[in-house]
């Protein structure tokens, strides 16, 4: 293990070499020093785990990255972090990538795209309650490798000619997210947050699929409310608002 002090941010950085998953990792090294605040990066993962109980393949190449942070704001405003991070990894690499910066996008909930496919995904877990609350956002971006027959299309940056590398990347992911949980402020600015991702975001006003574990709604995506939640329009006027689930285009469904 390797250990990197930033003084700019006073945050220290792991970077581990196997792990089974950075979200782990990054929670007992939380517990461990005691920090607020620390980044844990691995080269690769033996048990990633993806949104909604899915494992997230992890293979030697790719950006596998975990942020902790003690008690970052109540609990009910924690789920904004997601936003605040899918908003930093497009900029992360919208900044590393200029000439690609128009084919960077975001994906409801928290997914960024490269032309339409899905290019970096995060997990946001908390454990604790009020005053020993955590939270760990956990990142993964395809830089080398990327997962076949998923239910969305995947793809990484080789696949398109992109050279670049996790260690790179992170270097500015860091740098964009701790920025963005500053400028996000406890959510007490999360508008500010909520008008930059709408901005990148796909599908807007166009017709959308949402898939639930047992359900499946379509209608049109009218907007992302300021709790986060999906805004979908449905027949007659009526409107659903969206906790969790899977968008997806309706040229993409069978
Ligand atoms: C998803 O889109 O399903 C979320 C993927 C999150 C993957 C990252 S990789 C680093 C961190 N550690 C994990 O086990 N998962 C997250």
């Amino acid at each position: 293990m390797q250990e990197f002090f930033d003084p700019s941010f006073n945050i220290t950085h792991y970077a581990l070499g196997d792990v089974q998953s950075t979200n782990d990792d990054a929670f007992r090294l939380g517990d461990e020093t005691g920090a607020e605040r620390l980044f844990v990066t691995a080269k690769r993962q033996l048990a990633g785990r993806g949104r909604r109980g899915r494992p997230w393949i992890s293979e030697e190449g790719n950006l596998y990255a975990s942020l902790f942070q003690r008690c970052p704001a109540p609990i009910e405003k924690c789920a904004e972090l997601s936003f605040v991070a899918a908003l930093s990894l497009q900029q992360a690499l919208a900044t590393a990538l200029p000439e690609h910066v128009e084919k960077f996008a975001l994906k409801w909930p928290n997914d960024v795209l490269l032309n339409d496919a899905k290019i970096a995904g995060l997990l946001l877990e908390a454990r604790g309650e009020g005053d020993t609350l955590s939270i760990v956002i956990g990142m993964g971006v395809n830089c080398l490798h990327s997962p076949k027959d998923t239910p969305y299309p995947a793809t990484n940056l080789k696949q398109h000619s992109i050279n670049l590398k996790p260690d790179a990347l992170f270097a500015l992911l860091k740098h964009r997210l701790l920025k963005n949980v500053e400028l996000w402020s406890k959510g007490c600015n999360f508008s500010i947050i909520r008008k930059q991702w709408l901005e990148r975001a796909v599908g807007l006003g166009e017709p959308i699929i949402v898939r639930l574990d047992n359900d499946q709604f379509e209608g049109t995506f009218q907007d992302l409310d300021d709790e986060g939640h999906l805004v979908l329009g449905l027949s007659r006027g009526k409107v659903k608002r969206i906790t969790a689930g899977d968008v997806f285009f309706p040229h993409q469904i069978p």
